[in-house]
């Protein structure tokens, strides 16, 4: 019977030690489970925190117009704004920053603080003008480079159709060529690095950009500075647009061009190509270099009051210095190369015939100084002989102009346009036209 009980006992004892190791050993494992968990569940808290301070410093509005903004950009479209959005944007319009031919420009602030300026297109617009504005967008919206003005969007509801540009700080180079006190700001070198950026930017829309764009309308109002005074080209792509108000002509080319910068061939109805742009280019040298409007009725004397004229005779007469030194004053002797560099090129884009005049590539490797420029001939040779001599043009009637037998703008012998083939008598064919205001 004793034998009985202890076999029972020692039994019994073997299962609970074994029952007890069991026990212990899922203890264990349950133990490093929890262990796991909690490693895991840290890790996961450690980034949750992260997730939240990254979205904190970003501040998108989830379903707001900044988020669809930013997907827009990412998918380099320009964003569509509904009239709501831009009224909001611009505080019901209340800060005017100009207004041109198209309309007025209203300063506005997207909710992410991105600063714009929108333009309220006062233009009318039936079916055909709607496509070609739809058309316009893709491919401004789609432009970008350094030295173009961006186009973030544009809104098409039926009582507001209106573009959104990046915000420009400083405005309009015309300000600061033509306004009184600021007019002294800007020295020789920025007003130098303006023009070289412009160029840079032209260039782009003629030659580097998929599509080519000629512009129609290149301006000091067009040419827009940012606080550090880089030069952007701004309302590319808008020709046609249209109808356009007061300071702009509707000319026979399509309403192209503001008069005084707008090239010969858009007045005569003659085929345009991007070298009218080279032509407005070469005017707007001309008021940079002179920091005063071409035309001034108000100016010292009447040979004065066409400066690119003027220009033209003091240059024919050995006296660049001269133009020069009415545009800056006291010039250094690194600024009068410049400057004078400034007013060759000049004299060659605002050649009468299209082809005479260098392509935009040229021109920026001319003002940099990377290519020689030969002597220009007379730009002005149609309006001097065709006003019988009672316009001043008298010194140069045929002279230098014809002797200094080349019509190439560079003495590279390589130059890009390739077709300056033109003599004085050709440019003398048309003498109707109405290149002086
Ligand atoms: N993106 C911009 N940033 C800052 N100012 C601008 C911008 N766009 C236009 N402006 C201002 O609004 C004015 C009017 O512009 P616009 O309607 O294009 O007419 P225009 O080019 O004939 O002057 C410009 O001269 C400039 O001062
Ligand atoms: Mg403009």
């Amino acid at each position: 019977m004793s034998a009985a009980v202890a076999i029972i006992s020692s039994v019994s004892g073997t299962v609970a030690a074994v029952v007890m190791i069991a026990l212990i050993k899922r203890c264990v494992r349950l133990r490093r489970k929890m262990k796991m968990k909690k490693k895991i569940l840290h890790r996961l808290a450690h980034e949750m925190q992260a997730c939240d301070d990254a979205a904190g410093s970003v501040k998108i509005e989830i379903d707001g117009p900044v988020e669809k903004f930013l997907n827009e950009i990412l998918s380099e479209k320009p964003m569509r704004f509904t009239s709501g959005q831009l009224a909001a944007c611009t505080a019901n319009y209340s800060t005017e920053l100009g207004s041109g031919g198209y309309g007025v420009v209203y300063k506005g602030e997207l909710p992410n603080g991105l600063k714009v300026a929108v333009k309220v297109l006062k233009v009318s617009m039936n079916k055909k003008i709607q496509d070609a504005f739809m058309a316009e967008i893709g491919t401004i919206g789609r432009t970008y480079h350094v030295h173009l003005v961006r186009l973030y969007g544009f809104c098409f509801d039926a009582d507001t159709k209106a573009l959104v540009y990046e915000f420009l700080e400083n405005g309009s180079l015309e300000k600061y060529l033509f306004d009184g006190d600021r007019r002294k700001r800007l020295e020789w070198r920025t007003l130098h690095e303006i023009a070289v950026g412009t160029a840079k930017g032209i260039r782009y829309l003629h030659e580097e950009c998929q599509q080519k764009i000629v512009h129609y309308d290149i301006k000091p109002a067009n040419i827009l500075l940012t606080g550090d005074f880089v030069p952007k080209v701004a309302d590319f792509g808008l020709a046609r647009l249209g109808e356009r108000e007061n300071t702009h002509m509707s000319l026979t080319g399509g309403g192209r061009g503001t008069p005084g910068y707008a090239a010969p061939e858009l007045w005569m109805a003659m085929p345009a190509t991007e070298k009218c742009d080279v032509y407005s280019f070469g005017m707007v040298l001309f008021e940079v270099l002179g920091r005063r409007r071409n035309y001034d009725v108000e100016a010292d004397g009447e040979s004065r009051q066409w400066f690119p004229k003027w220009a033209w005779e003091r240059y024919e007469q050995g006296e660049i210095g001269c133009v020069v030194s009415v545009a800056g004053g006291e010039l250094g002797e690194e600024d009068r190369v410049k400057a004078e560099m400034m007013c060759k090129v000049a004299l060659w884009c605002v050649q009468f015939q299209p082809t005479a005049r260098p392509t935009m590539s040229s021109v920026v490797r001319m003002l940099e100084g990377e290519m020689a420029i030969v002597p220009p001939v007379n730009p002005f040779h149609y309006i001097m002989s065709s006003s019988g001599g009672g316009g001043g043009g008298s010194s140069s009637s045929g002279g230098s102009t014809g002797t200094s037998g080349s019509t190439n703008f560079s003495s590279g012998g390589n130059t890009t346009g390739g077709s300056s083939a033109v003599s004085p008598t050709t440019a003398k064919k048309k003498s109707t036209d109405v290149m002086v205001e």
